[in-house]
């Protein structure tokens, strides 16, 4: 598989790291762009030789201006493909058309259960018994996308955030380099909201 791929990340990185490991797709990760200069991401990718961008919206005098920065940098650099390994921004609509059906974001809830920003926490609060990591396209919806990939995940009576959220983030590991893997070797066939996997999942 040779394409070009570019992550997002806003915080901690451990999807971006479960990418950069993975034998299909780390090889192919040739830029990380964080909205926050501390971003542990960015030194996950200095720490492989990938490319770190720092863009920052307050610097750009509008949400669109910012997103026309982020769409001209993905497109300088020839960015095929583009991941959402925990960026907690909203992707603009110019992005999101420059790159139709090849952004894959991934949530940790079973959407269209839990969108949002606190999707964790929201599910304790709810009492709800199962919950999960979705991996899904990215539309001009928040969390809205078709689904491509997602597993279930039990809350346990002694659960809190962070213990609920470190098993969801296992799953998630696993998931999002082989959802990232079916789009880079254009195995999603999308109709709809529906994603068909090609050749079924290896
Ligand atoms: C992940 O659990 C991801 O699903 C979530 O942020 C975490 C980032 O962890 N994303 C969202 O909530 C997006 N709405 P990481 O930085 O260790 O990969």
């Amino acid at each position: 598989m040779d394409a070009r791929i570019a992550v997002l990340a806003s915080g901690t990185g451990t999807n971006l790291q479960a990418l950069l490991d993975d034998p299909h797709v780390g090889h192919s990760i040739v830029l990380v762009v964080s909205d926050k200069p501390g971003a542990a991401a960015l030194e996950r990718a200095r720490m492989r030789g990938v490319k770190p961008v720092v863009l920052q919206p307050g610097h750009y005098a509008s949400r669109e201006g910012f997103d026309q920065a982020l769409t001209a940098l993905l497109e300088e650099e020839a960015i095929e493909f583009v991941l959402l390994a925990g960026y907690m921004r909203i992707v603009g609509i110019a992005t999101v058309r420059a790159f139709r059906d090849r952004i894959l974001n991934v949530h940790p809830s079973l959407l269209p259960a839990f969108p949002g920003a606190h999707p964790v926490r929201d599910v304790l609060t709810w009492g709800v018994r199962v919950t999960g990591a979705t991996v899904h396209l990215v539309d001009e919806e928040v969390d809205h996308g078709p689904i491509v990939l997602q597993e279930p995940v039990l809350v346990l009576p002694e659960d809190d955030e962070r213990s609920l959220h470190l098993r969801i983030q296992e799953v998630e590991h696993r998931l999002f380099p082989q959802a990232a893997r079916l789009l880079a070797e254009g195995r999603l066939k999308v109709e709809g909201r529906l994603v068909h996997i090609l050749e079924g999942l290896d």
